[in-house]
């Protein structure tokens, strides 16, 4: 007999694996390295914690990590973060004055054959919510003066599921989040900009919201 059963859906939680009062990301990065609270650790290679100025102002949250990501065990080194870094730039923000992290830590895809290329699929809600124990502890420790959302499901994963970054992109919101107040504004995701018709105007739309972003820093 075996006593392999998985975890009911709505028990997915990172809570068990977060050190309690961990004051460094060195420590928490350790611990979520052996995250097992969702089952997306198990096709992925490996956790991807976040990255970056850990005295950053700004800590950027994004989706969870794509292909490139997941081989490199940073976030946002891919083609989004590419032009992410480039966003930023344009709208005056240091990339190196940033920290950068995802709402969920483990890559998720499917594959149209064995072998075959990895395609990114989005996290569920559930995912997300049994990451966000992670989020949290981030938060805890970077303190940043502002958080830059990016996209629909780091915004759910903040702000609640009827999150709609169509009506609140570009604008700053003021909210308690784990017990902390915070300033947020939120963007699309810079993955959306290199799917749009028209990348050039999804880009400058992208660069604007983050001039709110940085219009708040200076
Ligand atoms: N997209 C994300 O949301 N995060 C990454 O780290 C890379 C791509
Ligand atoms: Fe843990 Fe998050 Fe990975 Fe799920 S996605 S196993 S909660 S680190």
């Amino acid at each position: 007999m075996t006593s392999r059963t998985a975890a009911p859906e709505d028990r997915y939680t990172a809570e068990p694996f977060v050190p309690a009062g961990a004051t460094s990301l060195d420590a928490l990065r350790e611990a979520a390295a052996g995250c097992r609270g969702c089952p997306l650790h198990r096709d992925a290679t490996r956790t991807v914690f976040g990255a970056g100025n850990a005295q950053g102002r700004v800590m950027l949250v994004g989706e969870q990590p794509g292909d490139q990501e997941d081989r490199q065990g940073r976030p946002f080194v891919g083609p989004a973060g590419k032009l992410l870094d480039r966003a930023l730039a344009a709208a005056g923000i240091d990339p190196g004055e940033t920290y950068v992290t995802n709402a969920v830590k483990h890559f998720k895809f499917t594959r149209a054959e064995p072998r075959k290329r990895r395609i990114h699929k989005a996290p569920t809600l559930r995912e997300a919510a049994a990451c966000a124990p992670w989020l949290a502890a981030e938060l805890a420790v970077v303190e940043p003066e502002l958080i830059v959302v990016l996209g629909a499901t780091a915004g759910k994963a903040l702000l609640g599921s009827s999150f709609r970054v169509t009506q609140v992109r570009g604008t700053v919101l003021e909210e308690e989040i784990h017990g902390r107040h915070e300033r947020l504004v939120p963007t699309v995701h810079p993955s959306s900009v290199l799917r749009a018709d028209d990348r050039e105007a999804a880009y400058q739309g992208l660069v604007s919201d983050l001039g709110v972003a940085a219009r708040i820093l200076a």
